[in-house]
């Protein structure tokens, strides 16, 4: 008996992620994070953003060396797992595909449980890795889940009861982020380089509109429009504005940025009376936007959670938390689970 509970507590997950242009394996112990592993595919580089087919085809070659190494660091054997969870979507349907079917075969191999994971749930649950700190957030909560493909306000009531009540109705703000960066000439993803040029620049530099958008949903094509026609306008006048005032512009935009989102998470706020924020996604390692929702916190009276940096942008140890906690609950999936490249919350 004793043996069969020490069995029980000894829940060992292997995640694996490879929604996008991430291919990414972790071991969580009980929750724990033993190992996470995450091998970024520099090919898109050249071409300014994720080229889908040559995605999947890196994901087949690095998914098992990534697997081997997050195994290795962990010190377990394959034979050793608990279960596999693994994203079943949203993301391009070939990079799912892959670590779909290298999940299976690992579940079928080693005759462990499959665990499908939602990508933005995971986002959001990543906020609960290393829950022995006791820094998990209680529930309920508003998450803003920010990345390169999504923009949402979630009302998170528990762990798999979460209500989307807003989102952008074009693209995510990570886009605006990459696609600023490729009217300034900076390298693919251009979140990071705003990021790091916003820090020396000034933010009221220059004014961009904000969009109306009625409720708790966003707009951020407007903004790429406005910002293109504006340098457009400023360049014909001197051919040298944009690399003159380059700090300036990446700070402008970014404080747009962080306007837009803080003006809905206040509006979300006051709508739900919930004051607990849980911020995850790739946008949510902005170090400006950061600076100021810690801000809003400490006069607003909320409370806020946000991953550590190893956590924000696509990872496995999220998917591994996710499945970890629908483990738990007994949430299995079998061989039939099919890539969802859409998929709602
Ligand atoms: O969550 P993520 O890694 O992948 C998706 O699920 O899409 O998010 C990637 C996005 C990219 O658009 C990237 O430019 C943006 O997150 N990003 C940032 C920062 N780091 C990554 N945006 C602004 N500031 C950052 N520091
Ligand atoms: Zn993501």
């Amino acid at each position: 008996m004793l043996a069969l509970n020490k069995i029980k507590k000894d829940i060992l997950i292997l995640g694996i992620e490879s929604s996008c242009d991430e291919t990414s394996a972790a071991v969580l112990h009980s929750g724990r994070m033993l190992s996470n592993i995450i091998a970024t595919q520099e090919v898109h580089r050249q071409y300014g953003g994720v080229v889908p087919e040559l995605a999947s085809r890196a994901h087949q070659q690095n998914i098992v060396p990534t697997v081997d190494t997050a195994l290795k660091q962990a010190g377990i054997t394959p034979q050793e797992l608990t279960a596999v969870a693994v994203t079943a979507g949203p993301g391009l349907q070939g990079s799912l595909l892959v670590g779909l079917s290298f999940a299976k075969s690992m579940s079928m191999a080693l005759n462990i449980p499959l665990i499908g994971v939602h990508h933005m749930q995971a986002h959001i649950l990543a906020n609960f890795i290393d829950d022995a700190s006791g820094r998990a957030p209680r529930f309920p909560f508003l998450a803003l889940t920010i990345s390169g493909g999504h923009t949402q306000i979630v009302l998170v009531r528990d762990y798999f009861d979460m209500q989307v009540l807003g989102q952008t109705l074009d693209d995510a703000v990570g886009e605006a982020f990459d696609k600023t960066a490729q009217i300034i000439g900076l390298p693919y993803p251009g979140g990071p380089e705003i990021d790091r040029l916003a820090h020396q620049g000034n933010p009221t530099a220059f004014r961009f509109p904000k969009p109306k958008v009625e409720g708790l949903n966003f707009s951020f094509s407007g903004l790429k429009t406005s910002i293109l026609y504006f340098l457009q306008k400023k360049q014909k006048e001197n051919p040298e504005f944009i690399r003159q005032n380059l700090a300036d512009i990446a700070a402008s935009v970014q404080h747009t940025i962080i306007e837009i989102l803080t003006d809905k998470i206040g509006q979300a706020v006051a709508q739900t009376g919930v004051r607990r924020l849980v911020v995850g996604g790739g946008v949510s390692a902005n170090r400006g936007l950061r600076e100021r929702l810690e801000e809003l916190a400490r006069t607003g009276g909320w409370e806020l959670h946000i991953p550590r940096f190893e956590y924000t942008g696509d990872n496995a140890a999220m998917i591994a938390i996710t499945g970890y906690l629908k483990y738990q609950r007994g949430l299995f999936d079998d061989l039939r689970l099919t890539p969802k490249p859409r998929w709602d919350m």
